[in-house]
């Protein structure tokens, strides 16, 4: 190709990209004029606004791996379904993602498709026996860059085996320091999810030793509050004698349903007590978000379109957005109006 032929191309490139930011502008433009005065007209015009907004979103990547524990002592707030919808999120958007499954349950195996019958190569082999992390990795089937680190109902017996093994706190921390110094720059993870159980013991213990952040889902319900107080105390205990750096960096409202008073009220208290950590973004109610999971998908690929879908997306990038980048992708759109949750209808 010539050098003006190359110009021309460029130049057609950018007509081309121009016509889709008007098209995309006029859109949006037309958006402002929608009829949103029932709920699902506003909800139709504000997931329109999310998917242009998001559309081809490359995330940047963190300066070094981010590492979060995903906890809540309460059960069935959301942590699992978090943890791979914002983790697949996160690689959609072009990052290396790995989710490691520290609940016996294998929840999050069985959302992201990964094998974990009684057996598999596991997270309890890494803590027990030693086993290096990389061994026991698994590629997700579904999505480029997001690998999982199984648990198999193994790991329920490894809560008691770690009493009285040496140093029991750090076993995980220890795996993810190997993995991660044994990876080239190129090939690093760039984001590390911790699925814990509902619990506060030694194996959401390993999880807290082994990250700096802490991300708390917290469902829009009456009792969300309740036990809160109890983890931050445990998080305040690591901090002080295991690991100085963890902190709570994010706090994801889950099951959020607009129409209630309640869900409203949950909110604004979670946001008047942490304005910093707390996310724009609440995470919906959604029967699809319930649904994936029972097809081994997160909802990312289960229904892309779906509001649930967007708002992972929307609080992925909101994560992604708030860390130390190692560089900016120019299709970074500004987060505004991707953000936008006062469309409150009852
Ligand atoms: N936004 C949502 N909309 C609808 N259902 C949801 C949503 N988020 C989670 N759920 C459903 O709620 C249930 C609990 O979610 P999940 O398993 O993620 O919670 P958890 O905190 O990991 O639970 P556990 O404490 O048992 O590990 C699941 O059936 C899940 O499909
Ligand atoms: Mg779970």
């Amino acid at each position: 190709m010539t050098e003006s032929d190359d110009t021309a191309g460029m130049a057609d490139g950018a007509v081309a990209s121009d016509q889709q930011g008007n098209a995309a502008r006029s859109i949006l433009g037309g958006l402002d004029h929608f009829d949103d005065s029932t709920p699902l007209a506003a909800q139709l015009a504000e997931d329109a606004r999310r998917r242009i907004a998001l559309e081809g979103t490359r995330f940047p990547r963190p300066r070094e791996t981010r590492i979060l524990t995903v906890a809540n002592q309460k059960g069935g707030v959301g942590k699992t379904t978090t943890t791979v919808n914002l983790a697949a999120a996160l690689a959609t958007g072009g990052l290396q993602v790995l989710v490691i499954d520290n609940d016996p349950q294998g929840n999050a195996s069985t959302a992201l498709g990964i094998d974990h019958h009684a057996g598999t190569p596991s997270t309890y082999d890494v803590l027990i026996d030693d086993v290096p992390l990389a061994d026991v990795v698994q590629p997700c089937p579904d999505v480029d860059g997001l690998f999982c680190a199984p648990a198999t109902i193994d790991l329920s017996g490894a809560e008691i085996e770690l009493v009285s093994m040496v140093a029991r706190e750090n076993r995980l921390r220890n795996a993810i320091s190997a993995l991660l110094s044994s990876q080239s720059d190129e090939e690093r993870y760039d984001y590390v999810f911790i699925d814990c159980p509902p619990s506060l013991g030694l194996l959401t213990v390993n999880a807290f030793v082994a990250a700096r952040e802490v991300l708390i889902p917290i469902q829009s319900e009456y009792y969300a509050l309740e036990g809160l107080s109890q983890l931050l105390r445990n998080i305040e205990l690591i901090r002080g004698h295991l690991n100085p750096t963890l902190h709570v960096s994010t706090i994801l409202l889950t099951m959020f349903d607009k129409r209630t008073n309640l869900s409203r009220q949950v909110a604004d208290e979670v946001h008047t007590h942490f304005p910093d950590q707390t996310l724009e973004v609440p995470i919906p109610r959604s029967v699809r978000i319930s649904e994936a999971p029972s097809y081994g998908q997160t909802v990312l690929t289960y229904d892309p379109g779906s509001t649930g879908a967007l708002a992972y997306r929307a609080a992925a990038q909101e994560i992604a957005s708030r860390a130390e980048t190692t560089q900016t992708s120019p299709a970074m759109p500004e987060p505004s109006e991707a953000h936008r949750t006062e469309d409150v209808h009852e």
